[in-house]
């Protein structure tokens, strides 16, 4: 083959997809044909892509015809169902869902920290990490080239946006109603202010913080924190490593933050992690507190690199560091490492 590669974007029309469609717009055209699929709802649809308006088609076996690769963006359940069909059909797949992201035969890719993991595809798919692995992992995996990662203690601060457009429409719908209310201290105030629907969160999320995301597992751990400890592990090649860690919602639209307390194999100097974070490829070092310069989401939003920020050595442990990351959840976390991964793949066709 020495045509450009063709690429097909499956839910092309959701939160992720529509970020998507905006990056493959912005990064160089190394794409022949780019397909857009979503459900039978959205059949029909125009949306813009590379300047040119593009028919949305529903989802079919016939959609991957002439495809060389497929960015899935969609349901956990429906990639589960989807990506194998594309696969046998020879598409390579990259998934951005959670559905293939710990099978041992699927690898699980950043781009900066283990690219040559998606050149070994048994099942012909890749799958793309949860985005509050991957707003840290970029500078977790520059950190852990130099000084070797042992243990990592993770706290996170996580954007409405994460639970999709459902999570942004709940947050801006409790804001209003917390706007106009009389809104006291007591206790109950803030729930009768905003009322019974908390829509995809366990408790109100305007003004409140909320230490829960994801489902229930095993002896009080959330699924979003066991997906953080296994995928970390899986993308660093390190089994055993120790991760303790507490995800948590907070008011933002959009961009997870993480406090992390890292340990490494031996004693670690600030002047040399700062050096290897403001030269690591899709980090940015933002640290002069004195200077009032730390990241905050309001920084990262809409751009994307990883922040970094607060960076001290611990106070009592001169293998250890601290540190403040703030990553823009849709895009590094989620569109903008599949299209990476999606690039990564191209560059395997000569026409690309
Ligand atoms: N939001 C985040 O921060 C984030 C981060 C990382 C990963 N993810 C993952 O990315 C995926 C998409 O998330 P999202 O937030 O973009 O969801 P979303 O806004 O709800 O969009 C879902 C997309 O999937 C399509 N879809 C749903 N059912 C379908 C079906 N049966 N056949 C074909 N297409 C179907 C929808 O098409 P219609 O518009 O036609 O219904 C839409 O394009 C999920 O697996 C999610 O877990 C999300």
């Amino acid at each position: 083959m020495n045509r450009k590669p063709t690429l097909a974007v499956v839910g092309a029309t959701g939160a992720v997809g529509s970020v998507m469609l905006q990056i493959l717009s912005q990064h160089a055209d190394i794409w022949g044909e780019i397909r857009l699929v979503a459900s039978p709802r959205s059949a029909g649809r125009k949306l813009a892509v590379r300047g040119e308006e593009v028919e949305v088609l529903a989802l079919s076996e016939d959609v991957f015809e002439g495809v060389d690769v497929v960015m899935f963006d969609v349901p956990d359940e429906v990639a589960a169902q989807w990506a194998p069909i594309a696969a046998s059909r020879g598409v390579v797949v990259v998934d951005n869902s959670a559905a293939f992201r710990m099978d041992p035969d699927v690898p699980l890719v950043v781009p900066e920290v283990n690219p040559h993991a998606a050149r070994v595809r048994p099942r012909g798919i890749v799958a793309n990490p949860n985005c509050t692995t991957l707003s840290m992992i970029v500078a977790l995996g520059a950190l852990h080239a130099e000084f070797g990662l042992r243990e990592l203690v993770v706290s996170s601060y996580q954007a409405v946006s994460g639970a999709g457009r459902d999570g942004v429409e709940t947050l801006r719908r409790q804001l209003r109603l917390v706007a106009d209310s009389d809104l006291g201290t007591g206790p109950g105030d803030l729930r009768r202010a905003v009322g019974d629907d908390t829509g995809p969160f366990p408790e109100p999320v305007a003004l409140n913080v909320v230490p829960w995301v994801g489902s229930v597992r095993d002896d009080g751990w959330s699924s979003e924190e066991m997906k953080v400890r296994d995928e970390s592990r899986k993308i660093l090649g390190l089994p055993d490593l120790k991760v303790a860690v507490t995800c948590v919602r907070v008011p933002v639209v959009t961009t997870h933050s993480l406090t992390v307390h890292a340990r490494f194999e031996g004693e670690v100097t600030v002047a040399r992690a700062r050096e290897i974070l403001a030269t690591a490829p899709g980090v940015v070092l933002f640290d002069d507190p004195a200077a009032g310069e730390f990241p905050t989401p309001a920084d990262a939003v809409g751009t994307d690199p990883t922040w970094v920020g607060r960076l001290r050595r611990a106070l009592d442990d001169p293998a250890a560091l601290e540190l403040f990351v703030c990553g823009d959840n849709l895009r590094k976390g989620a569109a903008l490492n599949t299209v990476q991964i999606a690039e990564l793949v191209a560059g395997e066709f000569p026409g690309a």
